[in-house]
This record gives C-alpha cells, sequence and structure tokens, in this order.
C-alpha cells in the first residue's frame, strides 16, 4: 500500500471513529444504561436480551451479527475501514534467554509479530518504546549495539520494568512519563536517531497530538514494505483495538 493511501485510509477511519464516538466511548459496565441506548433502542433491546455465550461465541467475529439497524451497516463500513494486508515478514533474531518470563503467551505472540514485521534500511540505534508498560516489545526489539527509553505513566510498572532490564543486563531506561502532558522531551533523554515503536490500544497513540514527541521533529512512518516510508503526520486511528497487533513505527528526521 502506498504511503498516500495509507494516509487516506488512517484519515477516514479516524473520521469513522469521531463520527462514532458516542458508541464506544462509555466505559463498559460503568453505566446501568449507555446513553446511546437512548438513540438505538431497537439495537440496545436486542444486545441486553443476548446471554453471555452468545457474546463470547462472536468475540472475535462481531461484523456478520444478525443485530438491529444501525449495526450491521457500521460493522460493514469498520470492517472495509480495518481490512489490510499481512506485511511482509523476516526471520526475528532469536530472543535472550528468558526474556519472555512474565510476559502472557498472548502478548509475547503479539510483540514477536510486530517484530518480525519491523525491517529497515537503517539499524535504529535507538529504540522508544511508548506506553511501555514494562518495557517488554522494547526488550524483544533491543539487538547488541542498541538503546531503549521506555516511557510509561505507571511507577509500579516503572520499577518492575527496571528491574526487568536490569535483571537481564539491558541498556534501557524507564521514564516515568506520561505522554499526554504539556512535558517536552528533550534529545538528550532519548538521542536521536531514534525509532519509536508501540504495541498499545489506548487513546494515548494518537501520537502526532502529543507535546511529548512535538519538539523532536518526527515523521510517522508506516513499515509497509521494506523500508519504513516517510509520510506526513497523520492521526494514528484510537480503534486499532482488534486484538490483533498494529504496526505502527515512527522515523526520525
Ligand atoms: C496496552 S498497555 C501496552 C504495554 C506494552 N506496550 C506491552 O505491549 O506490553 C498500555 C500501557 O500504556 C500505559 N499508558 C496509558 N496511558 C499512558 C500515558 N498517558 N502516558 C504513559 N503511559 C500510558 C499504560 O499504563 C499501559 O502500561
Amino acid at each position: 500500500m502506498l504511503a498516500r493511501d495509507v494516509e487516506a485510509r488512517f484519515a477516514a477511519l479516524d473520521a469513522f471513529l469521531i463520527e462514532h464516538q458516542g458508541l464506544w466511548r462509555p466505559r463498559p459496565f460503568t453505566h446501568l444504561q449507555l446513553p446511546w441506548e437512548r438513540e438505538y433502542p431497537e439495537l440496545a433491546q436486542w444486545l441486553r436480551q443476548r446471554t453471555l455465550a452468545d457474546a463470547e461465541s462472536c468475540h472475535n467475529w462481531p461484523h456478520d451479527l444478525p443485530a438491529p439497524a444501525p449495526f450491521p451497516q457500521l460493522a460493514e463500513q469498520a470492517l472495509q475501514l480495518s481490512a489490510v494486508d499481512r506485511l511482509p515478514t523476516r526471520a526475528l533474531e532469536p530472543a535472550r534467554h528468558r526474556l519472555n518470563v512474565d510476559v502472557p503467551g498472548r502478548k509475547w505472540q503479539q510483540i514477536e509479530a510486530f517484530g518480525a514485521a519491523l525491517n529497515f534500511t537503517h539499524t535504529p540505534g535507538h529504540w522508544l518504546d511508548w506506553c511501555a508498560g514494562k518495557g517488554h516489545l522494547g526488550r524483544r526489539l533491543l539487538q547488541p549495539g542498541q538503546q531503549l527509553t521506555c516511557l510509561e505513566h505507571d511507577p509500579a510498572l516503572i520499577a518492575s520494568g527496571q528491574a526487568l532490564s536490569d535483571h537481564h543486563r539491558l541498556p534501557v531506561t524507564h521514564r516515568l512519563q506520561d505522554v499526554m502532558a504539556k512535558v517536552a522531551l528533550s534529545p538528550e533523554h532519548t538521542p536521536s536517531p531514534c525509532m519509536p515503536a508501540a504495541t498499545c490500544t489506548c487513546a494515548c497513540c494518537n501520537w502526532p497530538a502529543r507535546p511529548v514527541a512535538s519538539n523532536w521533529h518526527w515523521r510517522p512512518a508506516v513499515t509497509t514494505a521494506s523500508t519504513p516510508t516517510a509520510i506526513k503526520p497523520y492521526p494514528v486511528p484510537h480503534a486499532h483495538r482488534n486484538y490483533g497487533y498494529r504496526l505502527m513505527t515512527w522515523a526520525c528526521r
């Protein structure tokens, strides 16, 4: 897919999500009645009479649900907007001994799939794990001679992550950082050239809007072929909550 097509796709996906945010933004299980139920009473009633087993049986395939409008139309649109080809992959360098200890199986698979789909012409010297949690992704990507900075806003995860990195004797800095905050990281914190990477499903991955990154002069890149293709900044849609993996990288200018 060409960079301009990727940009158009993300723009369409973002517009779709913003238009229908009333449906997905309210946190589940925190309201007795969700605000959108007043607008779509028939759909609300249909969904409410379903059992937990019904819901679980279509957990990964919700698009075919014979639910009342506007569900089918929205599901069809979502399916079209989220259909992407598989990225070409390469054999990933073997993981360091016991690096996956403490990483749930599905997460490790996601991390490995992410790593296998990264293919650079210029090997990054410094990784930035954005919303890193304990930094499992960054540590898996880290190769000899490279460095890693992990940004995370939960102090407990920072502490556990730093302990893991120290245990594996890896050159990792775990920084306590709210990536949404109006705080700018200076280049000396994470020397250029660096390659940000994330496996994250939260809104903080609307990266180009983030002030933290804004003074680094990064250009986002989507790795679609053998080289990261620099494209104009675009908002990464919040909606990559597809339970698969997503791949986003940014290339420094
Ligand atoms: C889905 S987890 C991903 C963790 C990690 N990338 C991985 O694959 O294990 C999202 C992480 O982002 C962190 N996070 C969410 N909002 C954040 C923010 N505004 N600033 C920094 N970290 C944030 C959460 O605490 C959580 O650890």
